[in-house]
């Protein structure tokens, strides 16, 4: 079985949650189980340095920022395995210093996330990392950050990309998903 097909298997959706009309698919499936998170991060890792992503034919990755709150639970791994920096992106106000925000849409209203002002250099070298990607505007906003920081995304990364919401065309940077959804 390939790994995409293993890591797919292993996701469960959850039709209604967190409310009606909703099919939430779930991650944790995949953490729980050690031989698929390590062939999850694998995947990931192998990805970042096996094949040339077309901006970025160094393959020197810098920077992995990860997104609140399950960005959280890959970013720092990956970051490990590829010698780069791990940095947070988190909702407003969680962050101590000097930060930069930016504004993302949710269901209802406006939100904002927020990166500690000196987490990235300007001329690094990011990829943008988070569990699943829905309509695009939170790893919009993080794209955002990382640009008012002088940094470059290179990339963004997701377990899971729900296809039907097009969330490749509002980002400045090309999307690789693992799996696709829609
Ligand atoms: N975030 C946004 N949409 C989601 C979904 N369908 N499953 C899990 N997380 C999500």
């Amino acid at each position: 079985m390939s790994d995409t097909d293993y890591l797919k298997s292993l996701l469960k959706a959850h039709p209604d949650f967190p409310k009606k009309g909703i099919v939430f698919l779930d991650i944790f499936p995949i953490l729980r189980d050690p031989v698929a998170f390590e062939t999850l991060i694998t995947h990931f890792v192998y990805h970042l340095t096996s094949k040339t992503i077309p901006s970025l034919p160094t393959k020197k990755v810098d920077v992995v920022v990860g997104l609140d709150a399950r960005g959280f639970l890959l970013g720092p791994i990956i970051a490990m395995r590829l010698g780069a920096a791990f940095v947070p992106v988190r909702k407003k106000g969680k962050l101590p210093g000097e930060c930069v925000t930016a504004a993302y849409e949710k269901e209802y209203g406006i939100d904002s996330f927020e990166m500690q002002a000196d987490a990235i250099k300007p001329g690094q070298s990011v990829i943008v990392v988070d569990d699943l990607i829905a309509t695009g505007g939170s790893a919009k906003a993080a794209g955002e950050l990382v640009a008012k920081l002088g940094g470059k995304v290179h990339e963004y990364l997701f377990i899971i990309e729900l296809t039907f919401l097009k969330a490749a065309s509002k980002l400045d940077a090309p999307l690789y998903s693992i799996v696709q959804s829609d």
